[in-house]
C-alpha cells in the first residue's frame, strides 16, 4: 500500500487527493468500489455472496460497465439477508441514487422496496427473480436475469441427445431408463426450482424413461456437492447412470468425488451435466470429463444490470442507449445456450 500510494502521487499529481481517499478503504471486506470518482453517479450494489463461482463472473461484467460511468458501491451480502437489508440503508445514507440487488432470499424483494419507494431510488434485481407481483408494485423496480425454465429445458435436451447417442455404453443396467442423481440449486431459488422440474421433464418428453436414485440440495457449491456425491457413490455405487447438477460449481465438486472414486479413468465413466459455462466447466467439457453445460451468460447479464442501473441513476429511461428489451413483468431476460465440446469456443467467447 505504502509503495502505490507513493507511485499514485507521482504518477497522478492532480487527481490523486480523491484516488487516496477512496483507494485507502478499498481493503474492507464487505464493501468495494470500482468506479472511484465522486462526481459520476453513485450506484449502489449488492452481490449475495462473493463466494460464489457464477457470480463472481458477474460482478467482474458490472466493475467492467461500470468504469467512468458510475461511482458504483458494490457489497458482499455474505449470504446474510439481515446483513444486506443494513447494506441497502448504508447505500441509501451515502447517496445512492439506484440500486442493483441480487437479493440473498428472493422473498426479501418487497423488503428492498420499502426503503427504497419512499425515496423514489429505482432498483434494478439481479440473478434472482423476484415475484412478478412484487416488481408490480413498484414502477421503478426491474428484473435482469433469464429465464429459467429455459435453461432445465435445455438441459433435458442436452441430457436427452448425449444418452440417445451413447446408450448402449450408458444404460448400464440394461433397463432403458436412466438412473440418475440431481445435485439441487438453493431451496426456492427460481433457477434451482425451475432446472430441476424442466431437465428431468424434458427428457420424458423426449421419450426416454428415468429413475430418480437420489436429490438433494447443495446450495450451488461444489464443496457440498462433493461430500453429496461421495455418500451416494458409496450408496449406489455403480447403480448411478448420469449426474444432474443445477450450477456448474455442483458439477465440478461431483467431478471431484467420482475422480476420488475412480471415474473418468480407464473405461470408468460416469457422463455429468450443469449449467452456467464457466470457465473451469468448459476445461472439463475439454477434456471429456463433463458432457455439457448451458451458457448462463454472466457478462451480458452484469453489463445490462449496469447498463440499467446507469440509466436510472441519471433519471433516464432504463433502457437508453441499450439493445435490451422489458417484458410484460419489466425484466430483461438474457437467452441460455446449450455447449458441449461442439461449440465450446462460444462458451469461451461468453466468459473471456
Ligand atoms: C447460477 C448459479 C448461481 C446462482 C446464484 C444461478 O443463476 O446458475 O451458479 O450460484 O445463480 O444465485
Ligand atoms: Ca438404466
Amino acid at each position: 500500500m505504502g509503495k502505490m500510494k507513493k507511485g499514485l502521487i507521482l504518477s497522478l499529481s492532480v487527481a490523486s487527493s480523491i484516488l487516496l481517499a477512496t483507494g485507502c478503504s478499498s481493503s474492507t471486506s464487505s464493501s468495494e468500489s470500482s468506479s472511484k470518482d465522486s462526481k459520476l453517479p453513485a450506484v449502489g450494489a449488492t452481490i449475495y455472496k462473493f463466494d460464489d463461482n457464477f457470480m463472481s463472473y458477474v460482478r467482474r461484467a458490472m466493475q467492467d460497465e461500470a468504469k467512468g460511468k458510475i461511482n458504483l458501491m458494490l457489497n458482499d451480502s455474505q449470504n446474510d439477508q439481515a446483513k444486506q437489508i443494513e447494506q441497502v440503508d448504508t447505500l441509501i445514507a451515502k447517496g445512492a441514487k439506484s440500486l442493483a440487488i441480487n437479493l440473498v432470499d428472493p422473498k426479501s424483494a418487497q423488503t428492498i422496496i420499502d426503503k427504497a419507494k419512499p425515496k423514489d431510488i429505482p432498483v434494478i434485481f439481479f440473478n434472482k427473480e423476484p415475484d412478478a407481483s412484487v416488481l408490480k408494485g413498484y414502477d421503478k423496480a426491474y428484473f435482469v436475469g433469464t429465464t429459467s425454465s429455459e435453461s432445465g429445458v435445455l438441459q433435458g435436451e442436452m441430457i436427452a441427445k448425449a444418452w440417445e447417442a451413447n446408450k448402449d455404453k450408458w444404460d448400464k443396467n440394461h433397463d432403458g431408463k436412466i438412473q440418475y442423481v440431481l445435485l439441487k440449486g438453493e431451496p426456492g431459488h427460481p433457477d434451482a426450482e425451475a432446472r430441476t422440474k424442466y431437465a428431468v421433464e424434458t427428457v420424458k418428453d423426449k421419450g426416454i424413461g428415468v429413475e430418480e436414485l437420489a436429490m438433494d440440495t447443495a446450495m450451488w457449491d461444489a464443496t457440498k456437492a462433493t461430500e453429496k456425491m461421495d455418500a451416494w457413490v458409496a450408496k449406489y455405487s455403480d447403480k448411478i447412470e448420469f449426474v444432474i447438477a443445477n450450477n456448474d460449481g455442483m458439477a465440478l465438486g461431483a467431478i471431484a468425488s467420482l475422480e476420488k472414486a475412480g471415474y473418468f479413468s480407464g473405461d470408468k465413466f460416469m457422463p455429468v451435466v450443469g449449467v452456467d459455462a464457466i470457465p473451469e466447466a468448459l476445461e472439463m467439457i475439454e477434456n471429456g470429463k463433463m458432457v455439457g453445460s448451458v451458457l448462463n451468460d454472466a457478462k451480458n447479464q452484469g453489463k445490462a444490470t449496469i447498463q440499467l442501473a446507469t440509466n436510472a441513476a441519471n433519471g433516464k429511461d432504463v433502457l437508453d442507449g441499450t439493445e435490451w428489451k422489458l417484458d410484460d413483468s419489466k425484466a430483461v431476460r438474457v437467452p441460455y445456450k446449450i455447449i458441449t465440446k461442439d461449440n465450446l469456443q462460444e462458451g469461451k467467447d461468453a466468459y473471456q
